[in-house]
């Protein structure tokens, strides 16, 4: 077996650009702007199945109970990883929507899961079209997956179709997993987590993406309390215990999240205006638009992507991510998680980089 995610890869060996608008998470926080304190810190504690303090922020901070919540270090990658370890077995069929983020197929696909596609489609706004996934369901269907907000677009799933998600995996015993790492950058106009509309939903999540928090790798699973205690087994033969540090770290992050959700308001909001009104300006990009998310996914309707992601490393010192990875190569992927002069000033170039292009 050769399971490797290509864009994780890529993601992570690309060259360094000063205009990065390739970020899909809010620019780091320096340690200091943290303000934890020496006595916060300890190596070592108890935290047999999860850090009792975080396990309990977490639970508030997503309005579940603290059974429900399995706190997992290595961020929403390895909250997916132990949930598909946790319902999958090899072989079942599991029900992806297309284009997703790529390490969550590559994931399914390492765990020996029969992957089958459904569509999200530009052209309808990447809604999931319920009556197409229910085109695909079988009575092998295991898993349905879904990032919400949808990586890479930013369109935001509503309770109504998770609901009819929910209703057809119940009917033939699947369960829906929902990636909702993006959810934490809508702050307070963040719907509630899907692990409420129902036993078959199990949710991931992670500080990642919201608040500049990536370094912290705190992961979390929401379920029902006997998947969540189940997958709490299955991970002793993982990772035996927490990095106690960082947990630790963790806490005194989510006491402070008001503080972090201001900075993270300020970067998107200028950014996303910038943006805005950049997309509208230009005739040869088409956009669903989404007043929320940190991504967006732009379509170039003359010329090839590939081009332009060169013309913008090599003349411009401007990132953007292809579409190639979301399996969508006529698009690319812009991230509003810079800081703001530099995400103004890597728009700009963005235009000059189309312009030459046209030319
Ligand atoms: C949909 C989705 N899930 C998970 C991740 C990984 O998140 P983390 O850094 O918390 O592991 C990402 C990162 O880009 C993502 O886009």
């Amino acid at each position: 077996m050769n399971t490797q995610s290509t864009y994780m890869n890529w993601a992570k060996t690309r060259p360094k650009v000063k205009y990065d608008l390739a970020l899909s998470g809010i620019l780091n926080l320096p340690f200091a702007e943290l303000g934890a304190k020496i006595e916060d810190l300890d190596l070592c504690g108890d935290n047999a199945y999860g850090y009792r303090p975080l396990v309990d922020m977490l639970a508030t901070h997503c309005g579940v109970a603290s059974e429900s919540v399995v706190t997992i270090s290595g961020g929403t990658s390895m909250a997916n990883h132990l949930a598909m370890a946790a319902v999958l077995e090899h072989g079942d069929e599991v029900l992806i929507e297309e284009p997703t983020y790529e390490p969550i197929l590559a994931l399914a696909e390492y765990f020996g899961a029969r992957v089958k596609r459904f569509p999200r489609l530009f052209e309808h706004g990447f809604r999931v079209d319920v009556d197409e996934l229910e085109k695909q369901i079988t009575m092998r269907t295991r898993l349905i997956v879904v990032t919400n907000l949808h990586n890479p677009s930013s369109v935001q799933i509503h309770e109504g179709t998770l609901r009819k998600i929910g209703a057809l995996a119940r009917e033939v015993g699947a369960r829906v997993l929902v990636d909702e790492v993006y959810l934490e950058a809508m702050f307070e106009a963040a719907p509630r987590s899907a692990v409420h509309l129902g036993p078959e939903f199990i949710t991931t999540s992670s500080l990642t993406k919201g608040y500049g928090l990536s370094g912290l790798r705190c992961g979390w699973i929401l379920a029902t309390a006997d998947v969540a205690r189940q997958m709490r087994l299955l991970h002793d033969i993982f990772g035996a215990v927490g990095p106690q540090p960082s947990e630790r770290l963790s806490v005194v992050a989510l006491a402070k999240l008001p503080k972090f959700i201001a900075r993270a308001k300020r970067i998107l909001e200028s950014n996303r205006a910038v943006l805005t009104e950049f997309l509208a300006s230009r005739e040869e990009l088409q956009v669903v638009r989404t007043d929320s998310g940190t991504t967006s996914f732009p379509r170039l309707l003359k010329g090839r992507v590939e081009d332009l992601y060169t013309v913008l490393h090599e003349k411009y010192d401007t990132g953007i991510v292809p579409g190639r990875f979301f399996e969508s190569p006529q698009h690319f992927r812009v991230g509003m998680c810079a800081e703001p002069e530099l995400f103004n000033e890597g728009v700009k170039r963005l235009g000059a980089a189309l312009d030459d292009l046209r030319g």
